[in-house]
């Protein structure tokens, strides 16, 4: 799969380990940076790789912050992105099967980088379900009509 990666920061490390194992899986990583640990701006990664996902030069992406939770707030303002905070494997499971998550927000300093690994893998594996799902999408797509970035 083409996966698209950025960080901040506070989760070079993370995201430099992340990169390695999707490798070794056999993946074809774009990694959008950051490569330093000055201080950045996560909404500049998080657009770089929605961007990505969007135009369907990544099949998938992940971001990763401090927290997780900017990465997520701002990849979710680009059309056609669901990405999903995941500190849990079941969570991630779900945000495919149900969501149909195309981006996969991590924490930095909130969860361990195994414990990323094996999410990812968990994630990366799962098909959506679709069904009664797609109108559910349907609606948010529609509910977001206008606001978001094209
Ligand atoms: C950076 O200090 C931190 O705010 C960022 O990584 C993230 O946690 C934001 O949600």
């Amino acid at each position: 799969m083409k996966i698209a990666i950025g960080c901040d920061h506070a989760a070079l490390e993370a995201k430099n380990e992340i990169v390695n194992y999707l490798q070794l899986m056999g993946h074809d990583l774009l990694d959008e940076g950051t490569n330093s640990l000055d201080s950045v701006d996560y909404p500049d990664y998080a657009a770089d790789v929605s961007r990505k996902v969007q135009s369907g030069m990544a099949d998938r992406g992940i971001l990763i912050c401090g927290t997780g939770i900017g990465m997520s707030i701002a990849a979710n303002r680009f059309k056609g992105i669901r990405a999903a905070l995941c500190y849990t494997e079941e969570l991630a499971e779900l945000s495919r099967l149900h969501n149909n998550s195309n981006i996969l927000c991590f924490g930095a300093r909130t969860q361990s980088v195994e414990s990323m690994k094996k999410i990812t893998s968990v994630w990366l594996a799962t098909q959506w379900e679709g069904g009664r799902h797609g109108r559910r999408l349907d609606k948010i797509e529609i509910n977001s009509r206008g606001q978001h970035v094209q």
